[in-house]
């Protein structure tokens, strides 16, 4: 059994697919041990409490340094035995600790299909805004394992996603987090669970 940390800040819907697919059977091998956010009101909390898995929360404000908040988190993680890293919406840099200790085993959805719409700044809204102003015909969703730089590490999945003319910000990532996002990461859960996922030379090789 894959043993999963989710990390959130916000809504959790991403963090809801998770639990969805798990329920139904289409994510196999793996169970929510935690559900981590640094947002005390993230509504993806009270989802991890309903669906019975542990909500915690581990907020840089609440530590002296930014070190202490790293080792915490790291201490948290190891803990807790976790295999698998999930970040579903998490607005906090990963610290460099914690990417050392799990190479290759965070993952991270992203709604854009990399390498456009990404980098430092380009989160939530600001990445639907950007695909509109520049007028793409076709957005969507990455899954991509987490490495030291922002939206760098090695792509997992992808999924496409139209965008249609009179779209605004808020209406095309509702289009992708459902026709993309909610779907291609619970995917890329159950491939890595079932042990079909491969990192060589930065690159992905699924496993068919
Ligand atoms: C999603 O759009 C995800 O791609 C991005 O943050 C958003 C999180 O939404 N990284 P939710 O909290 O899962 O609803």
């Amino acid at each position: 059994m894959l043993r999963l940390a989710v990390l959130v800040s916000g809504g959790g819907t991403n963090l809801q697919a998770i639990m969805d697919a798990i329920d139904a059977g289409k994510i196999t091998n793996a169970q929510i041990v935690s559900v981590i956010s640094n947002n005390k009101g993230a509504y993806a909390l009270e989802r991890a409490r309903k669906y019975g898995a542990e909500a915690l929360l581990l907020s840089p404000k609440d530590y002296e340094t930014r070190e202490a908040f790293h080792e915490a988190l790291l201490q948290a993680l190891l803990e807790r035995d976790i295999d698998l890293v999930v970040l579903a919406g998490y607005l906090v840099v990963v610290p460099p600790n914690v990417i050392a200790s799990f190479e290759n085993r965070i993952i991270n959805i992203h709604p854009s299909l990399i390498p456009s719409f990404c980098g430092t700044g380009c989160y939530g809204l600001h990445v639907h805004e950007k695909a509109l102003e520049k007028g793409v015909k076709v957005s969507g969703a990455t899954v991509h394992f987490v490495d030291e730089g922002t939206d760098t590490g090695p792509i997992i999945l992808q999924k496409a996603v139209e965008v249609l003319q009179d779209d605004t910000p808020e209406v095309l990532q509702r289009r992708i987090m459902e026709q993309a996002e909610w779907i291609i990461l619970p995917k890329a859960i159950d491939l890595i669970a079932n042990g079909k996922v491969r990192v060589d030379k930065k690159k992905v090789w699924i496993d068919q």
